[in-house]
């Protein structure tokens, strides 16, 4: 069985300050959990101040995004190196709001999923389709097309390091959430697609996640579905209270899996 795991994205949003705060109220909130893993991204320029906040503690650290160079004249860029030494073991890649605001493609997308592999970080590749994809019934086609492209060239070995976060993009921001139908009926395929890429023993291992307006009242419902492994949560990452609801509601769906 596959171990939860909620990872918040908190996007651009938090100074150094509020950070800090938010970082020792989450840590407070979640510090007996142990059945589920827990992630926090904040910006880049409070990693190092919520670092030192999460020292001995229970709860993973993780950048937003990533350069896809160790090095070199990139004006504004971040290297795994550098995300690496403020203490991130993960890494969100491909997250829509970068596919649509910066223009990233699924090819350079790939190029990250390499790089972060390559450094030993844990890439949490986020695919989904838009309002217009769905509603035109192009879902599981655009989801397979960057599957495969953000994916090519890597091993069943890399690909159970890594994490998929299947995010609609009309579920982002809007409080409209995927149904728990909706939601499994796509992680049963992006499974599928795993299985036909990477065999089975990697599918059954890769965590699977939902993101997508997931708040402490619907995350339940969710991962209580087989292939929803665990959240990639926006806005209710902001709120402690919020996020150690949706932490335990993933622990409630796990042993009620156990349990059957
Ligand atoms: P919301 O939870 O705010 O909808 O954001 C989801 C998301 O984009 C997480 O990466």
């Amino acid at each position: 069985m596959r171990k939860p795991l909620i990872a918040g994205n908190w996007k651009m949003f938090k100074t150094v300050d509020e950070a800090i705060n938010l970082t020792k109220s989450i840590k407070a909130g979640v510090y007996k959990v142990s059945d589920c893993d827990v992630v926090i991204c904040p910006p880049f320029t409070a990693l190092a101040a919520a670092a030192e906040v999460l020292k001995g503690g229970n709860i993973g650290l993780g950048a937003q995004n990533m350069f896809p160079e160790t090095e070199g004249a990139y004006t504004g860029e971040i290297s795994p190196i550098m995300i690496k030494e403020l203490s991130c073991r993960y890494v969100i890649l491909g997250h829509s709001e970068r596919r649509q605001y910066f223009s990233e493609t699924s090819t350079f997308i790939n190029q990250k999923v390499k790089l972060a592999l390559k450094y030993n970080l844990i890439p949490i590749l986020c695919i989904g389709e838009t309002l217009e994809e769905r509603e035109s019934n192009r879902h599981f086609e655009v989801v397979k097309e960057q599957f495969d492209e953000s994916l090519a060239d890597i091993s069943a070995e890399e690909v159970v390091r890594g994490v998929i976060a299947y995010e609609p993009v009309w579920a982002i921001g809007t409080g409209k959430t995927a149904s728990p139908e909706q939601a499994e009926q796509m992680h049963s395929y992006v499974r599928r697609l795993l299985n036909e890429k990477f065999g089975q023993e990697a599918a059954e291992r890769v965590n699977i996640l939902y993101g997508g307006s997931v708040k402490a009242d619907n995350a339940l419902s969710l991962m209580r579905k087989a292939n929803v492994d665990g959240a990639l949560v926006g806005g209710a990452s902001l709120k402690a209270e919020a996020f150690a609801q949706i932490v335990q509601a993933a622990v409630d769906a796990c042993s009620a899996e156990a349990n059957k």
